[in-house]
């Protein structure tokens, strides 16, 4: 980050610190992010009062060490991934139903596909260990990124494939080798889903050992990664603040987002390092083809798109090509019409009593795109001190009309 883009980053926090709100759209669709579900704490649908009591008792259970990394909507239900970082977090990843009778306030969560492949206690490698993020493919095939590994960890990555319209039954599972993503310390952190030759993941490796981007094909069930600066973090974009609290790790590549198909030349991949302000793509013909990922000549493809106004976790691509993106210390949403110029990119929506660390992104099939904002920052720099003294509302999702779908169709 150059030293205009800093001074333009502090501008514009002097212009949304004078103001709470701002719907910031030129043109027609402009609306607001309102909050539709919110939680304190997660709390999960117990199968009976005593195994509630036993897990408070054991600890199996600390209500303030649980929290949301991402959300992913299929058939009126939303799948969430919760983060295994701290003790006390029974379940990594489960889904509430978006049915009128759901409260907005603290609805329960179930966990998926059940409570056994949850349970940690006998640890087997095929049970769900931290899930951080999920993508749901049109065929309803939600592909789950179980991914995070801390240092005592004892079964490597891995990613699973369920189809939600087969009774969740695992159609697919790949386990990540140790030289793509440690089995202690790797961190795959976010992925997308391309449908074309047989299906692809391209996923974010975030782990500061060997940040990368991770290609996965399912046809050919193999993975390889490649790695540039572009997705390493930016050193003058450290320390920003969100809520009071500084941001002060130098956290890589993160932000991923994939480009509608498009009749008249391959997809586009996006990403930015999380520590960083910078956007960048590269084309899916390149990922796809493991012989040209081998050398290094696919580094002059890299495309730099331009500099964000702010520091980005989660992105996503509607099916027009609009880009979506957290600006986290803005507490806000910018966008871009990929079809244009990076100059013309703006800021949706921002409000720093609701958007608090910007992270997860998901459409639904209604023209809605909803937004993830969980204090996440928090849980990760704090170890595991998210405050109980004073219970305020950590986890939000957000909903915005576009008009749009996702990118997947
Ligand atoms: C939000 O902005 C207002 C106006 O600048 C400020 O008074 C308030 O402290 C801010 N709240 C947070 C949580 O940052
Ligand atoms: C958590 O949910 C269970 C139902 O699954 C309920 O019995 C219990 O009271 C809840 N705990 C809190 C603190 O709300
Ligand atoms: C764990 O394994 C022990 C010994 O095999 C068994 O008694 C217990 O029921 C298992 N617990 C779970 C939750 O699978
Ligand atoms: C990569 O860049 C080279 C050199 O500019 C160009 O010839 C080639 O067509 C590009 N490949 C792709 C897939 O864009
Ligand atoms: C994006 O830009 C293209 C080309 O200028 C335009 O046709 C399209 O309507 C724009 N999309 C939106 C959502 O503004």
């Amino acid at each position: 980050m150059n030293r205009s883009i800093t001074t333009l980053t502090a501008v514009l926090l002097i212009i949304f610190s004078t103001t709470v709100s701002c719907e910031c759209t030129k043109g027609k669709s402009a609306s607001s992010f309102e909050v539709e579900y919110q939680w304190t704490f997660l709390n999960f649908t117990w199968e009976n009062e005593n195994t509630y009591n036993d897990a408070v008792t054991t600890k199996r259970y600390i209500p303030e060490n649980n929290a949301m990394a991402g959300i992913k909507f299929y058939k009126d239900t939303f799948y969430i991934a919760m983060p295994r970082i701290c003790e006390g977090t029974p379940v990594t990843l489960g889904y509430i139903s978006t049915s009128d009778t759901t409260p907005k306030s603290e609805p329960l969560i179930s966990p998926f596909p059940d409570w056994n492949t949850n349970d940690l206690t006998n640890h087997t490698c095929d049970k769900l260990e931290n899930v951080q993020s999920m993508e749901i493919d049109a065929d309803g095939i939600m592909w789950v990124l179980d991914g995070f590994r801390k240092p005592t960890s004892k079964c490597p990555p891995k990613l699973v494939l369920y189809d939600l319209n087969n009774e969740a039954k695992v159609v697919q599972s790949f386990t990540f080798p140790e030289e793509i993503s440690s089995s202690k310390g790797g961190f795959l952190n976010d992925l997308v889903v391309d449908d074309s030759d047989g299906g692809f993941a391209y996923i974010t490796e975030h782990g500061s050992v060997d940040p990368g981007i991770v290609v996965y094909s399912r046809a050919q069930n193999h993975a390889w990664k490649i790695r540039d600066a572009s997705m390493f973090a930016e050193i003058d974009a450290t320390n920003f603040v969100v809520d009071e609290v500084v941001f002060n790790k130098l956290a890589p590549v993160d932000g991923i987002a994939l480009s509608p198909r498009n009749p008249s030349g391959p997809r586009q991949l996006y990403y930015c390092a999380l520590t960083g302000v910078n956007l960048y793509s590269i084309s899916t013909e390149i990922l796809k083809d493991v012989t040209a990922c081998s050398g290094g000549e696919w580094r002059v493809n890299v495309t730099h798109i331009g500099a964000k106004p702010a520091q980005s976790d989660g992105m996503v691509v509607d099916n027009t090509g609009v880009l979506y993106y957290g600006l986290l210390p803005l507490y806000g949403v910018g966008s871009w019409n990929s079809s244009g110029s990076f100059d013309d990119a703006g800021v949706v929506y921002a409000n720093n009593g609701t958007m608090i660390w910007t992270d997860s992104f998901s459409f639904d099939d209604k023209g809605y795109l909803y937004l993830l904002a969980n204090n996440i920052h928090k849980y990760f720099l704090t170890q595991c001190a998210f405050d109980s003294t004073e219970p305020y509302v950590k986890f939000r999702i957000l909903k915005h009309f576009t008009g749009t779908q996702s990118y997947l169709h």
